[in-house]
């Protein structure tokens, strides 16, 4: 039985206050989690609410009804309470951060009363014949910096890796080859939200230089490294356009034109987001024309929700999910749009937030569920805290 829960203000990696919590079992078991926040937020995602109130109601609703009421080790009656004290679709009452907090703190402290590796316990028997390929954040722009890129994250993307370890590597080579490139070209090597570059330069040359890097790295290590794009349309869609400072705007048909020209200029492995959040028509579209050699990712499309991935499965949106724990609220509603996507060809990719701390849950998750892809940036500390995670794990399996 759970017999204590404790919840306190931290700081995320932007500065902001999140939420930290602390469950203890009566057979010492003990689990801390804390949750990550969003800067480029889905419309449709489960609500974060100021850490402090998060942490007030959750203190009057859901602790009481965990401690010494449910089993640490069943994970999904501590998601159903959690569900059942919150009373609302989209945590509005206890606050999705102090959900996930207590869902992740939870699991850990169950994995650790079961002495088990956190990932065996979120994946039962562990399926581990894969493990998941890092998506490396390596120049980015949008909600994530000022004055940078209008394609939010450009993603190195070693699909070649002999094993997690060289792949996390191969990212950090790439994201330090785009920073002498820069260099040599004179420009400003500023850095965004995630550490990755946020130079002031075009959409254009962005594209040529990760290509450059990619290729170059890829030459070294002697595997493929191709790369790919989180374009987080949704935050560039207004009146029906898609807007491009420094560009003309583009319809919606002209957007889904130059992603699949993108797609096969630079062999693209993998778009993020290429088309407004509601827009899951558009979406279908353009797997249609290019789902057969890339992936198509719903983020904000479909954060991590089953009704609305089960809504693009019905129309064929998209081949691929970004599964966020925050953006639905507990580790059993992620895992439940992981095994949905997995039972429909729908590829995974398990992801951080840009707003992070050291927590290391996702990195298991994504081991524990056999999720294909991970995306958890590249270099920054709160980043390299799940990185060098999956490294120890891959050493254990
Ligand atoms: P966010 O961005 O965490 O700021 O929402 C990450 C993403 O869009 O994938
Ligand atoms: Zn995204």
């Amino acid at each position: 039985l759970i017999t204590d829960i404790t919840l306190r203000r931290i700081l995320d990696s932007r500065g902001n206050a999140t939420v930290e919590a602390e469950v203890t079992t009566e057979d010492g078991g003990f689990g801390r989690g804390a949750a990550p926040s969003g800067a480029s937020t889905g419309e449709h995602e489960a609500l974060e609410l100021p850490a402090e109130e998060a942490i007030e109601k959750a203190e009057a609703d859901a602790v009481p009804a965990l401690v010494g009421e449910v089993d640490a080790t069943d994970q999904r009656a501590i998601d159903d309470t959690l569900h059942e004290v919150d009373g609302t679709d989209d945590f509005s009452g206890i606050g999705a951060n102090s959900a996930v907090a207590i869902s992740m703190a939870a699991a850990k402290a169950g994995a650790d009363e079961l002495g088990l590796p956190l990932f065996q316990h979120l994946g039962g028997t562990f399926r581990g014949d894969q493990f998941p390929t890092p998506l490396g954040n390596v120049v980015g722009g949008g909600e994530h910096a000022e004055e940078a890129t209008n394609i939010q994250e450009f993603l190195s993307a070693p699909v070649g890796a002999p094993s997690v370890t060289e792949a996390v590597f191969a990212n950090a080579q790439v994201h330090a080859r785009i920073g002498e490139l820069l260099e040599e070209k004179g420009v400003p090597a500023n850095k965004g939200d995630e550490g990755a570059w946020a130079p002031p330069i075009g959409d254009d040359e962005a594209f040529e230089i990760v290509d450059q890097a990619t290729t170059e790295v890829s030459d070294d290590l002697g595997f493929e490294i191709s790369f790919g794009l989180d374009m987080a349309a949704a935050e560039m869609y207004e009146d029906g356009e898609y807007v491009y400072e420094g560009e003309a705007n583009r319809s919606t048909a002209e957007q889904i034109d130059y992603v699949a020209e993108m797609v096969d200029e630079y062999d693209m492995a993998y778009v993020e987001d290429p088309l407004d959040e509601n827009d899951f028509e558009a979406f279908a579209e353009l797997t249609d024309r290019v789902g057969d050699r890339t992936l198509i990712c719903g983020d904000d499309l479909y954060v991590t929700n089953v009704e609305r991935l089960q809504d693009g499965i019905d129309k064929g949106s998209s081949n691929s999910i970004l599964i966020k724990p925050n953006q639905i609220g507990t580790l059993s509603d992620a895992v439940d749009a992981i095994e949905l996507g997995a039972e429909n060809g729908i590829v995974s990719a398990v992801s951080h937030r840009s707003g992070e701390t050291e927590d290391t849950t996702i990195a298991h998750l994504a081991v524990g569920a056999a999720a294909p892809y991970i995306k958890t940036g590249t270099v920054a500390g709160e980043r390299t805290a799940k990185l060098n995670e999956l490294i120890r794990i891959e050493e254990q399996v």
